[in-house]
């Protein structure tokens, strides 16, 4: 029977969104296929080249690709690591895969079992992985079996590696072939980071067993954002978007650094406020709008999962920004904040000594700069902190724990301007 709405299904229950018409093209987390990555064919050769002794069961060559937030480099190493596997095994060369999210497994010995789960067939091995009561040299003894036994070549990823603490895992797993612990099986390591100085706080005798080729992901510019974003357009329905709202949305993630996960994020933010106003199009305001939402999802994913009094220490440098003219602070003119604001949500007090920790604690993960003062004349030097991100989206965010929704001390006590 035909509807008679040009093939969209039963009248009763279309246009449920005038809007979108494949929005998970556009969601976080959703990973594209091979044929919607654009602009990336040099990086993508270069690793492949690293890789390709995997394909004939030889070792790939270990790899580190830096570069910033949102310039593709988990989205490429996911794609030439599965390219390379299919390859092989077109060949009968059969290479095994592990990506690892460090900021998931954040000691080695969590790394290294989950590498152990990923790789493992328990029916073919015969090894088991536990979930505990292993020591770390355990997992990785099991781990070399694993691969002696099912592969003949092995990959591993290890995406964000900085925030693995120890760097004994790239020590190990780079020494497994040399140290005979494994001896049928080649092994490559990529190590994913945004955090450029990453290499210069590795340990000198991992550098040096590491030999590894370096990449480095360039900021995308505007136009090439503008392309990541029309090669996703048909997550929206036909005619919905209106001339020059592509380029805006490229424009506006270009402004800091070209990161395409803020260009697809405000893509899609600027969708769904069209469709909540009723809009039939997406237009220009709604894509200026969505600009803030984008910022708070960053910020929201950079700090998830920090505890309450990170959160508080973070606070109290936002409000300080917010409430005076400028936006660099001394510790102890954070502490003195947290100090009033701990008190006015009633959490526990920690000393300065820790306040100070935990802003050291944000300054390795990006999320503030903290810089040593030249001290004036007669003047000892002392830190300065200030934050990356706008402080009224820092503070937008951080409210949205509700332990901190509620701020009232800012308005009942009258506070001196520094
Ligand atoms: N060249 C590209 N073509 C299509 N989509 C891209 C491209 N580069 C990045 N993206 C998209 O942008 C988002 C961010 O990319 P990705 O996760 O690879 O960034 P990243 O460099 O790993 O960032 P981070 O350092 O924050 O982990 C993803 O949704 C990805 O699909
Ligand atoms: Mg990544």
């Amino acid at each position: 029977m035909t509807t008679g709405n040009d093939g969209e299904g039963d009248p009763l229950f279309t246009s449920i969104d005038p809007i979108f018409a494949r929005k998970q093209l556009l969601k976080i987390g959703h990973i594209p296929e091979a044929d919607r990555i654009v602009g990336r064919d040099e990086e993508i050769r270069k690793l492949a080249s690293a890789l390709n002794p995997a394909v004939f069961g030889h070792s790939p060559n270990n790899v580190l690709i830096y570069g910033k937030t949102g310039t593709g480099k988990s989205l490429c190493a996911r794609h030439v690591t599965k390219r390379c596997r299919e390859v092989a095994s077109n060949q009968d060369v059969n290479v095994g895969l592990a990506f690892i999210d460090c900021s998931q497994q954040t000691t080695e010995t969590q790394a290294i079992r989950k590498i152990g789960k990923i790789l493992n067939d328990e029916d073919a091995t015969s090894v088991s992985i536990p979930e505990s009561g292993l020591s770390t040299a355990q997992y990785y003894d099991r781990f070399w079996k694993i691969a002696d036994s099912l592969y003949d070549s092995v990959i591993i990823v290890l995406d964000e590696i900085d925030r693995i603490a120890d760097d004994n895992i790239l020590m190990q797993l780079s020494r497994a072939e040399e140290a005979e612990k494994i001896r049928d099986c080649g092994l490559g390591i990529i190590g994913i980071s945004n955090k450029i100085d990453y290499k210069e706080r590795m340990n000198e005798r991992v550098k040096s067993s590491l030999q590894e080729r370096e990449y480095i992901f360039a900021p995308y510019d505007a136009s090439k954002l503008t392309n990541i974003m029309e090669n996703r357009d048909d997550a929206f329905k036909d005619g919905v978007l209106e001339e020059g709202v592509i380029s805006l949305c490229a424009a506006l993630a270009a402004q800091e650094h070209g990161d395409a996960r803020k260009a697809i994020d405000i893509f899609r933010h600027a969708g769904e406020i069209a469709f909540e106003e009723e809009s039939s199009t997406v237009g220009e305001r709604h894509v200026r709008a969505a600009q803030e939402l984008a910022e708070r999802d960053r910020f929201r994913e950079l700090i998830a999962g920090i505890p309450a009094q990170a959160k508080a220490a973070l606070l109290s440098l936002a409000q300080l920004s917010i409430h005076n003219k400028q936006h660099r602070f001394s510790t102890s003119e954070i502490f003195e904040e947290y100090e009033r604001l701990s008190a006015d949500v009633n959490l526990e007090r920690l000393s300065e000594r820790r306040v100070y920790d935990l802003l050291k604690e944000q300054a390795f993960l990006g999320v503030i700069e903290m810089n040593r003062t030249g001290g004036g004349r007669g003047q000892g030097s002392y830190m300065e902190h200030h934050l990356v991100e706008e402080p009224t989206i820092v503070r937008a965010v951080l409210q949205e724990d509700p332990r901190f929704n509620d701020l009232t001390y800012r308005d009942r006590t009258h506070f001196k301007l520094w």
